[in-house]
């Protein structure tokens, strides 16, 4: 079965955790895309959504779908987002598609964060994955310099520039066997926005999608 098929599959069971005319948190990714759609096929009104980019806040548009700004909304019920890695505990890797910084404030609003994902994202521990870490353009080297002491090979990823304005280094053979204690210390260098870490924070809900149905993880 496709990995297609398989976000397909993650994002409709989704669907279950959107309650009638509610305001409702958006990722971003090619999973959230697959949500999206499902979302506009689907008979379920949404009163509004809080979106994570303005890749997001496009799709919803064009379904017809109003985008709210969350220092309007307070806090939301659910927020609906995928992840480039997660592990038993439902602590996450994100920010593959540089979107991190507005994932991690959407998901802090929501009550219930429900993340989808396909069953090539399951890890025991966190970290084949290079961490997304955001940061502020004039801090770009010594940020990567810091990466470095904290045993990281960090790589900018030259190119792109986030939503924010700022910059993202994807940072390699980090030792994330605890990482709440590394999501704080990343957190802790000046320049650093923010890192794709959701460790502090986890997913609530984990729905993985494999050829033989999707597992709710809780
Ligand atoms: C974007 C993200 C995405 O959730 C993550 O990269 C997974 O993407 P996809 O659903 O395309 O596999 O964190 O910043």
């Amino acid at each position: 079965m496709s990995q297609d098929r398989l976000k397909r599959d993650a994002a409709h069971a989704a669907l279950e955790w959107v309650e009638h005319d509610s305001i409702i948190g958006v990722g971003t990714g090619s999973t959230v895309e697959a949500f999206i759609s499902a979302l506009a096929e689907s008979r379920r009104q949404v009163e509004g959504a809080v979106s994570s980019s303005e890749a997001t806040s496009k799709r919803l548009r064009e379904i017809g779908i109003r985008v709210l700004d969350l220092n309007h909304t307070g806090d939301i019920d659910v927020y609906i987002d995928g992840a480039d890695e997660f592990d038993p505990h439902r602590r996450l890797i994100k920010g593959g598609g540089g979107a991190l910084t507005r994932e991690k404030i959407v998901a802090e609003a929501a009550r219930t964060f429900v993340c989808m994902v396909d069953e090539s994202k399951r890890v025991g521990v966190l970290g084949a994955f290079p961490l997304p870490v955001e940061v502020i353009p004039m801090a770009r080297s010594l940020v990567a310099r810091k990466l470095v002491g904290l045993g990281g090979r960090p790589e900018w990823r030259e190119g792109l520039t986030t939503d924010n304005g700022n910059l993202v280094i994807d940072v390699h053979q980090l030792d994330l066997v605890d990482p709440v204690t590394m999501e704080r210390a990343l957190n802790d260098i000046p320049g650093v926005v923010c890192n794709g870490l959701f460790a502090i924070r986890p997913a609530n809900i984990v729905l993985c999608a494999a050829p033989g149905g999707v597992d709710t993880i809780r």
